[in-house]
């Protein structure tokens, strides 16, 4: 059998709970891969994570290789081929006294976790290591890693499969056909609101989504909140933020990226822009993306982008560049 170490943040948190198992159990690496995982917490609750590895121990999963709990990061991604940075601090929690509320205090104090992290990677996880951030705003949590990485080779990835899913779903409903038909979905821009889900470009059955569909003002009006807001409709109903589905999303990203991407698909994550379709360089921003199965991931380029697609790509830019801006200091 193969070996591969993998370590994750927020190794208690919720989506952890479904993703580990996930992890270990032949699912995302093959069957023929042992993964040995490393399991990152901060201290107050890094002994928590001795009743998760017991709960892995006893799934039995022959894939299972060595299992690591540790507060140390440097200890957690030395030597990882993959690493998945799904801990962060939510909205609503009580630091020096202050409730966070605020997107930008929410950005300087995730920020801040993200420095540390970065350079641990860029310096002691493989020098091919690929790294799924999770943890929000993960596509400026991403660019303040990789930045603070200082290590060029390295893949750094933000995760949006979660928002492409929903949007996959969203259409097939309205369509009325099998979600397996719903293809080439982009989620253009920011892991936020202002994501831009491209209904144009998704095919059912290899036709635009939009033409299938043929309720132009549904696509416009409705499909686009409804995906937009979709983390919300979970929170308001489930009294708690998506975890089944985010993880399950962050196994779809790794197995996109590690896996040759079928003729004629793509898939959705956030990459540094290289300046493709006039997005700002290094920008960590959601693409259209292929993988040729070895460790190179391509931007799709030619992908037609009519006006109300161009509005919607600049407001979630602009989001993207004014988050840029609130953590500059950060990126020194
Ligand atoms: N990109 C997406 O599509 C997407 C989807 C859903 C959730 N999320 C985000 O994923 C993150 C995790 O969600 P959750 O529901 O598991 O949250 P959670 O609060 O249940 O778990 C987060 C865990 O991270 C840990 N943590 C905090 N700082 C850490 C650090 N410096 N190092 C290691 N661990 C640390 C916490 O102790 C906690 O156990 C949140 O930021 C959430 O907003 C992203």
């Amino acid at each position: 059998m193969k070996e591969i170490n993998v370590a994750v943040t927020g190794g208690a948190g919720q989506i952890a709970y479904s993703l580990l198992p996930r992890l270990v159990s032949g699912e995302t690496f093959g069957v023929d891969t042992k993964v040995n995982l490393r399991l990152i917490e901060i201290p107050q609750v890094v002994d928590k994570l001795e009743g998760t590895i017991m709960e892995l121990i006893d799934c039995g999963f022959e894939q299972t290789g060595s299992l690591l709990a540790t507060a140390d990061i440097k200890e957690g991604v030395k030597d990882a081929h993959w690493v998945l940075l799904v801990g962060s601090i939510p909205r609503g929690i009580v630091v020096d006294g202050k409730k966070i509320e605020e997107r930008s205090d929410l950005l300087k104090i995730n920020g801040g976790i993200f420095t540390d992290q970065g350079e641990a990677i860029g310096k002691l996880a493989q020098e091919d290591a690929k790294i799924l951030v999770v943890g929000n705003p993960a596509n400026t949590n991403a660019l303040i890693g990789r930045t603070k990485s200082e290590n060029p080779a390295q893949s750094w990835f933000a995760m949006t499969a979660l928002d492409a899913n929903r949007a996959k779903a969203q259409l097939a409903e309205k369509a009325g056909a099998e979600i397996s038909s719903v293809t080439n979905m982009t989620v253009w821009g920011n892991h936020s609101p202002t994501m831009y889900p491209d209904p144009y470009n998704a095919q059912i059955d290899g036709v635009s989504a939009v033409e299938v569909i043929n309720d132009l003002d549904w696509v416009e009006n409705e499909y686009l909140p409804l995906v937009q807001q979709r983390g919300k409709a979970v929170i308001d109903a489930r009294g708690a933020s998506s975890a089944a589905s985010a993880a399950n999303a962050a196994i779809d990203t790794v197995k996109a990226v590690d896996n040759k991407t079928e003729e004629g698909d793509w898939f959705s994550a956030a990459v540094p822009s290289d300046g493709s379709y006039g997005i700002p360089e290094d920008l960590i921003f959601g693409f259209p993306l292929t993988s040729n199965g070895q460790g190179k991931i391509d931007i799709v380029q030619g992908i037609e982008l009519n006006d109300f697609a161009q509005a919607k790509i600049k407001i979630t830019t602009d989001e993207l560049l004014s988050e840029k801006e609130a953590v500059k200091d950060l990126l020194d």
